[in-house]
């Protein structure tokens, strides 16, 4: 088999695995943080699971990417440097602001997460390193300045909210979040995730980062809904105008 016939095989892979993410998430919640709940076989440290689930991402990106015959050219080192600022902050800087008190994460979420990731990462860098073509005029290109600016802006609304809702939960447990992108959404931090990889696969305009996109929408999305069912479980007056994820629509 040709790589780029394995190239395209790991990107229907990957929009297969968003179809039946996705669906499954409608019924069944990821079991971790506050949707945690015994029944899921061992479980790990909240902070040790995110860097083991996110290594291949960061590390695993890095390594797949210094192979290919394009590593030193600049657009592929740009969209190189967008992929390893969200993912090195995600594995090394985020689980270590966790607090002590977070809930411990069953292994097998983060096992299933690594395993995305490890072909998630090889789908992504070895299409910006050596299949697909990315000239330095590249970088001109209404496509990615565009996409850039949007990861740019997601990854600062992601960063922002994470840093919101960690600051809550050290000072005292789960309270209902105010302010900015908080009144409109349950998780603006899922949202500006969202973002970020719509921005990516723009950038990129690739078939793997537009796979990778859907796949963080299929499974944010069923999570958002599921945070804000929640929040209105748990808290009566949770505001009742708020949308899950998408500011006024979703
Ligand atoms: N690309 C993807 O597919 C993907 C998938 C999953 C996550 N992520 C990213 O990973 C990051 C973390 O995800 P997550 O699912 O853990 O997000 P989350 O459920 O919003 O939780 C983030 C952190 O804030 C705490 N927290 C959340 N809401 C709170 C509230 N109302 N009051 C007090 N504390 C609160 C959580 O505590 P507890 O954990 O103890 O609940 C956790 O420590 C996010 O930036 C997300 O975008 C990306």
């Amino acid at each position: 088999m040709s790589e780029a016939a394995l190239q395209r095989g790991v990107v229907c892979a990957i929009v297969g695995a968003a179809v039946l993410t996705f669906v499954s998430l409608l019924f069944i919640v990821a079991p971790y943080g506050r949707h945690a709940r015994p029944g899921w076989g061992p479980t790990i440290g909240a902070r040790a699971g995110w860097i083991l689930m996110e290594s291949p991402s960061a590390l695993g990106f890095a390594a797949i990417f210094a192979l290919g015959r394009h590593r030193a050219e600049l657009a592929p080192l740009a969209l190189c440097a967008l992929w390893e600022a969200h993912y090195v902050h995600r594995t090394f800087v985020f689980p270590f602001r966790l607090p002590a008190t977070s809930r411990r994460m069953p292994l097998a979420i983060a096992a299933m997460g690594a395993s995305f990731n490890c072909a998630n990462a090889y789908m992504n860098a070895r299409w910006i390193s050596d299949l697909g073509t990315y000239p330095a005029a590249w970088l001109a290109d209404p496509r990615f300045v565009l996409g850039a600016a949007l990861f740019g802006l997601g990854a600062a609304i992601n960063v922002r909210a994470d840093g919101a809702l960690l600051r809550l939960r050290r000072e005292g447990g789960y309270a209902i979040p105010r302010g900015g992108l908080f009144d409109l959404v349950a998780s603006p931090n899922y949202f500006g995730e969202l973002v970020e990889w719509i921005g990516f696969a723009l950038a990129a305009w690739s078939l793997a980062g537009a796979a990778f996109a859907l796949y963080t929408a299929a499974n944010l999305v069923p999570r958002a809904i599921a945070h804000r069912r929640w929040y209105r479980a748990q808290f009566a007056e949770y505001p009742r105008e708020r949308r899950a994820i998408v500011p006024f629509l979703l």
